[in-house]
């Protein structure tokens, strides 16, 4: 397929997908990405024919119903991890790192990552921030942990920002993006999300860098993009991003029945013989005569 740009392939690559598979696809071929929280959507990102899938802190929201992402626990993100891991197949499984589980220090960082892909079962991690966490990026790949990072909008730093908002819009924040995203690199990473972002901007960076850029409301010029599952299948509807297309209104598809069900079962209608299991002829007749003591009016 050709598009004005490069030509590039938007097959499936055969599976499993690794970290140097993603970081050898730059301007080879798109990258499609999902997030995923359990067994079931990792089973269906991945039957969908994703190329990565992140457990992402997102799960705060779509799948606990927080303000935010800032409170989802370590333990919380490797109960979640480790059932996608049983659902994704030939995905990259990629587990999100929650606020304050690789900022305090180095050592924080690497044991939790680790934890990721020792108990998790995930084959990266992905952490939020540029240079500030550069050394955490460089002694996880130096543990042997593929690292995704995630300069932009980055939602850990939601009350700095003071909302989810763009980021990137003046040209000496576009600048240190570049910084950002080029000091991500120099640690190690094998990909980085951009989220939030002016398209110019994301040229800028995707330009200035050898790794993958993965887009998340970044225009049309990352190297993949991602979306959040639930957004993307109409199952979260407290707000919708801007950058999100949504496939199909799931939600609004899972009350309509659902409330055919409560209906059937209130008016008799559910369950029919179809779905009832019977006693066998010969056993019956001495069913029928069981006497029931003190019977029930
Ligand atoms: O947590 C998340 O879902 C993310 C992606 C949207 C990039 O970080």
């Amino acid at each position: 397929m050709s598009t004005t740009k490069k030509t590039v392939k938007s097959v499936e690559a055969a599976g499993p997908v690794t970290a140097p598979d993603i970081r050898a696809w730059k301007g080879e071929r798109k990258i499609a990405c999902m997030t995923a929280y359990d067994y079931c959507s990792g089973l269906i990102a991945d039957q969908a024919g994703m190329d990565l899938v992140l457990v992402g802190d997102s799960l705060a929201m779509v799948m606990l119903g927080h303000e935010d992402t800032l409170s989802v626990t370590m333990d919380e993100m490797l109960h979640h991890t480790r059932a996608a891991s049983r659902g994704v197949q030939r995905a990259l499984l990629v587990a999100d790192m929650p606020f304050m589980s690789y900022e305090p220090s180095v050592e924080l960082a690497v044991r939790n990552a680790g934890r990721f892909m020792k108990e998790g079962r995930a084959g990266a991690v992905k952490l939020e921030g540029g240079v500030v966490v550069a050394e955490q990026i460089r002694a996880m790949v130096n543990a042997g942990i593929p690292v995704v990072g995630h300069v932009g909008l980055t939602p850990q730093h939601v009350a700095e920002f003071g909302g989810f908002k763009a980021q990137g819009k003046s040209v000496d924040a576009a600048k240190a993006l570049v910084e950002d995203a080029q000091a991500v690199e120099e640690a190690g990473a094998f990909a980085v999300v951009l989220e939030a972002i002016p398209e110019e901007v994301a040229q800028l960076v995707t330009d200035s860098v050898s790794i993958p850029t993965i887009g998340i409301g970044a225009g049309n010029v990352t190297d993949g993009q991602i979306l959040v599952f639930h957004d993307v299948l109409g199952l979260f509807d407290r707000f919708t991003p801007k950058f999100v297309r949504r496939y199909a209104e799931l939600g609004s598809l899972a009350v309509e029945s659902l409330k055919r069900y409560a209906d059937d079962v209130r008016y008799g209608r559910f369950p029919t013989d179809k779905h009832t299991f019977r006693m066998p002829e010969d056993q019956l007749n001495g069913l029928r005569k069981i006497k029931i003591k003190n019977k029930k009016k």
